[in-house]
């Protein structure tokens, strides 16, 4: 993981924010070649989703065939909106707070173990990476018992790393940051959204929210799209798009950020075919991460146990990666979809409903009133056929694109052996990023920087520009320019020799198997426009 972050900094995929000023925790910038990656990451996933979706076909393991359209909507939104989504009382983490430190920290995410000295058996905890997390529980385990380096065979440590939110009690618990034990206070309810003000006056009724997910604004839009676009459900919404949450503690690069994008589909079905249509997207999003490289060795699918679904959901699952920085074992989630029922639609229709209640009722407040009023606005959907008027079920999809391009960053990265120019095996660093996702798809690179080479090498160079993000350079040893290009993650690589002068031809090689192809000056662009798609 450090040499993919330090791989990340050197060639401009990604950089902290303000880092000038020290930083940001949580918030990260992408540079000239991750912004590149993020966009196409983005461009492929609407291209596959909406755009290119064939509305007249039915998909293999489709229960019918759809329609698919896409939205942007605003990032700030009505206030109502977050309280009858159930964000406003609903999205919050657990929380405890170091009373010696003064640091706040997620009681899900503070990891550590047992360790007994002397009949003394206190709980260590560390926010180390997971590598260094032993190691840093036994200098901290040493430091509070006052013993020295050489003493650490008389203390044990426990086997199992376990996080705090496991134990009963604080007292024996020794704080990430803390030099005496039992300083971190009972978990708290933080919530997650960022607070602003609409307008100059500031008063009650102008907070509201940065957006935590982009969904709502598919939800409140639903009858617009539908009375303007004409669709017959099942049909399905996306959008991309920032979303904000103030995470306790960000961490693990870009994985859990304050600010990040998402990429939401509401699929809207009707109630009886909800269950098909949930197995058809999960099986759908997952095909995707493996066709655009991730294997699947590295992926799983975790459904969630019966227990932990809401009552009026058939199904929800999360499409996992194993992340480097993740014990081993263990996997991140990448997406997760969701089977959400009526719940949204009827929230923003009747009152926030109250998720607990079977079937599902408006939540009322003390006066007796709903506690979130809805819209009050008809959201209900008539068939024009069979005349049936029901509220669709969602099925959402829910990605994320920065850990999208993240888990493609850590798959892609790969250390193995290539020739140099006089045949001899170099180690190099390749990130072996598919053609579609990579931010170069082309490098020309004239062989020298003399007898009329560089003049056929812009020329190649000025059409492919017109049609991919290519990349021009004559500078030094032709390997040198290789191995750059190959930890960019460039495909192909076009090099013009002796031989283009006269028969006009150039070789493109492959980065991943390094295989040399002869091919014209004039099919240039249609052979990397038929590798990328391939
Ligand atoms: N509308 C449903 C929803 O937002 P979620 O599981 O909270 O569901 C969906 O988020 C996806 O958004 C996650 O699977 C993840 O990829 C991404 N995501 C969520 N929180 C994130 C964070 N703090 N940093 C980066 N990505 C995040």
């Amino acid at each position: 993981m450090d040499a993919l972050v330090s791989l990340c900094k050197r060639r401009g995929f990604l950089f902290q924010s303000s880092e000038i000023y020290g930083g940001v925790q949580g918030l990260w910038d992408y540079g000239p070649l991750g912004v590149e990656l993020k966009r196409n990451l983005k461009e492929v996933w609407w291209q596959d989703m909406i755009t290119g979706h064939n509305e007249l076909a039915t998909l293999a393991g489709a229960p019918s065939p759809y329609e698919m359209v896409g939205l942007d909507c605003t990032i700030l939104m009505h206030p109502q909106v977050w309280k009858c989504s159930g964000h406003y009382d609903l999205f919050h983490d657990y929380m405890v707070d170091c009373r010696e430190s003064k640091k706040r920290y997620r009681h899900d995410q503070v990891r550590g173990r047992f360790v007994e000295y002397n009949e003394q058996k206190i709980f260590v905890t560390t926010l180390a990476e997971i590598e260094h997390e032993l190691e840093e529980i036994q200098r901290r385990a040493l430091k509070f018992f006052k013993l020295r380096a050489k003493n650490a065979g008389e203390i044990s440590i426990g086997s199992e790393s376990i996080t705090l939110d496991r134990l009963d009690s604080h007292d024996e618990v020794l704080g990430p940051d803390a030099k005496s034990l039992g300083t971190l206070t009972e978990p708290r309810e933080f919530n997650l959204m960022f607070k602003t003000t609409l307008g100059a006056l500031g008063g009650a009724e102008d907070t509201t929210f940065l957006r935590p997910e982009t969904a709502q604004g598919i939800f409140v839009n639903f009858k617009n799209v539908l009375d303007s676009s004409r669709m017959r459900v099942p049909f399905g919404i996306g959008q991309v798009g920032k979303s904000f949450r103030n995470e306790i503690t960000p961490r693990n690069f870009t994985f859990r950020s304050r600010e990040f994008e998402q990429m939401e589909i509401e699929f809207f079905c009707h109630p009886d075919q909800s269950h098909d249509w949930y197995r058809y997207w999960r099986d759908r999003r997952m095909a995707w991460y493996t066709a655009m490289g991730l294997s699947s060795d590295s992926l799983i699918m975790r459904e969630h146990e019966s227990a932990e679904l809401a009552h009026y959901s058939v199904g929800t699952a999360d499409i996992e990666y194993a992340f480097p920085f993740l014990p081993e074992g263990e996997y991140g989630e990448l997406e997760g979809i969701a089977h959400r029922g009526d719940f949204d639609l009827r929230s923003h229709m009747e009152g926030k409903l109250d998720p607990a209640t079977n079937p599902m009722t408006v939540q009322l407040g003390e006066d007796g009133k709903p506690k979130y009023r809805g819209s009050g606005k008809d959201l209900a959907y008539r068939d024009d056929i069979t005349n049936e008027k029901f509220i669709p079920h969602v099925v959402e999809p829910s990605a994320g694109a920065d850990r999208a391009a993240l888990a493609f960053l850590c798959e892609g990265y790969t250390e193995d052996q290539a020739p140099d120019e006089k045949g001899k095996m170099q180690s190099r660093t390749v990130m072996k990023l598919h053609p579609r996702l990579a931010p170069i798809k082309a490098a020309v690179l004239p062989l020298v920087k003399k007898d009329g080479m560089p003049e056929i090498a812009q020329e190649v160079y000025g059409e492919l520009k017109k049609h991919f993000n290519a990349f021009y350079d004559a500078k030094g040893a032709v390997g040198r320019r290789y191995r750059r290009q190959d930890e960019a993650g460039t495909p192909y690589c076009i090099t013009v020799d002796g031989d283009s002068l006269s028969d006009r031809t150039v070789t493109i090689r492959d980065r991943d198997s390094l295989e040399q192809t002869r091919v014209k000056i004039d099919d240039c662009v249609d052979e990397i426009r038929q590798r990328i798609l391939a």
